[in-house]
């Protein structure tokens, strides 16, 4: 089976786990101690040197087959003091947006992930209505990077912006009690006036929101419904008038009576812990389509593991579980796999998710098998 016309086959990024030296972001301050929060096994650093070396990142994509690049702005660059807009992190911007376009890369730029300035960290960022005002200040001055961009993400996951931006899990800037609504609703309300200020300037908007499967125990049906439902289906619900919708799943959890289960003994983990589970996305796709009723993209999906050989498997597995929903009639448009480059998974880099691995001494690229594989699929537009 080939895949529609047109479909994005791309790999994706984001700015702080690969540029390196984002030192106005609340992620930078807080791995040095000088913001609170708990400690990080290991800071960014340098992280993958991606803001010297995109040129050669993009073009290893391209070489390959890859015909989409998502990669995402980092607000505390562009904004480093609130109203000083940098017009040499602009210009950065969309030199990186044309540098894919000319290597024919479609690309997709994300405007928030996971990161913020310092000063919107300290103004208390989702925890104060001023961010709804700051953000959409914010997306107005990146429009003349996005200028000939089609597709803009406005927000990464803001589910795990919201619940998992819980001190205790290690999201810093933000320190939040889980779930509380207000944060939720100051995330749609900053969607919307994104999606609104972007669709005026002729871009298709949408948001990519973190899915999973969630496998019930006999019996335990409703209770992994209102699992998913309070983690997910919120920020899915609020994509339903966008121009499409991102998908984003790795894994599954099983659900018990009394909520989440153990991975069971035995049951193959990668290197984030997760269940090996490559039909997790399958599920994402519907209860997105479902929900949300607009185009799907897949923005992220991939695997943390030392063996590539289990990533091409991995993928394989994914990209059968995409084919699924397209038979059942499902608009999926394309597939962009975590991640171009091996990089910072929030705290370490040990989490290896790219396709392409490097030096930590020298930064030197080292494409793995993986990445040509998914290159001659995109070129077949079909699996092998
Ligand atoms: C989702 C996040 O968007 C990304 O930043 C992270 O590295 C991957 N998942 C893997 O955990």
């Amino acid at each position: 089976m080939t895949f529609p016309d047109g479909f994005l086959w791309g790999a994706s990024t984001a700015a702080h786990q690969i540029e390196g030296g984002n030192v106005n972001s609340d992620w930078w301050q807080r791995e040095w101690g000088h913001l609170p929060g708990p400690p990080v096994a290991e800071p960014s650093g340098d992280a993958a040197d991606g803001y010297h070396r995109y040129p050669e990142d993009m073009a290893l994509l391209a070489q390959a087959g890859l015909n989409s690049y998502r990669f995402s702005i980092e607000w505390a660059r562009i904004e480093p003091e609130r109203g000083f807009f940098s017009r040499a992190a602009l210009d950065h911007y969309r030199r990186m947006v044309d540098t894919a376009r000319e290597r024919d890369l479609t690309p997709m730029v994300t405007l928030h992930h996971f990161t913020h300035p310092v000063w919107v960290a300290r103004a208390g960022a989702w925890l104060d209505d001023g961010i709804v005002d700051q953000f959409a200040r914010y997306v107005e001055a990146a429009l003349p990077v996005l200028d000939g961009v089609d597709l803009v993400c406005t927000i990464n996951e803001p589910n795990m912006v919201s619940v998992l931006a819980d001190p205790e899990v290690g999201f810093p800037s933000i320190g939040l009690p889980p779930g509380v609504p207000a944060v939720t609703d100051r995330l749609v309300a900053a969607h919307r006036r994104a999606v609104e200020v972007l669709r005026g300037a002729g871009h298709r908007a949408g948001w990519s929101v973190a899915t999973q499967a969630y496998q019930p125990e006999p019996g335990a049906e409703a209770v992994a419904a209102d699992y998913g439902r309070s983690r997910e289906d919120v920020f899915l619900d609020a994509a339903a008038g966008d121009d499409w919708v991102g998908v984003q799943a790795y894994t599954r959890t099983r659900i018990g009576l009394d909520g989440p289960l153990p991975i069971p003994d035995g049951v193959e983990r990668t290197l984030t812990g997760w269940e090996f589970f490559p039909p997790a996305v399958g599920d994402g796709i519907r209860n997105a389509w479902r929900r949300a009723g607009v185009p799907v993209y897949v923005t992220e999906n991939g695997i943390a593991t030392a063996d590539d050989d289990r990533r091409i498997v991995y993928t394989t597995g994914a990209l059968e579980a995409v084919q699924d929903c397209l038979r059942e009639g499902v608009d999926v448009r394309g597939y962009l796999h975590w991640s171009a480059l091996d990089n910072y998974e929030w705290g370490s880099y040990r989490p290896t998710f790219g396709l392409i691995g490097w030096d930590r001494d020298t930064f030197q690229r080292r494409p793995k098998p993986s990445l040509g594989w998914l290159g001659a699929v995109a070129k077949a537009n079909a699996l092998p």
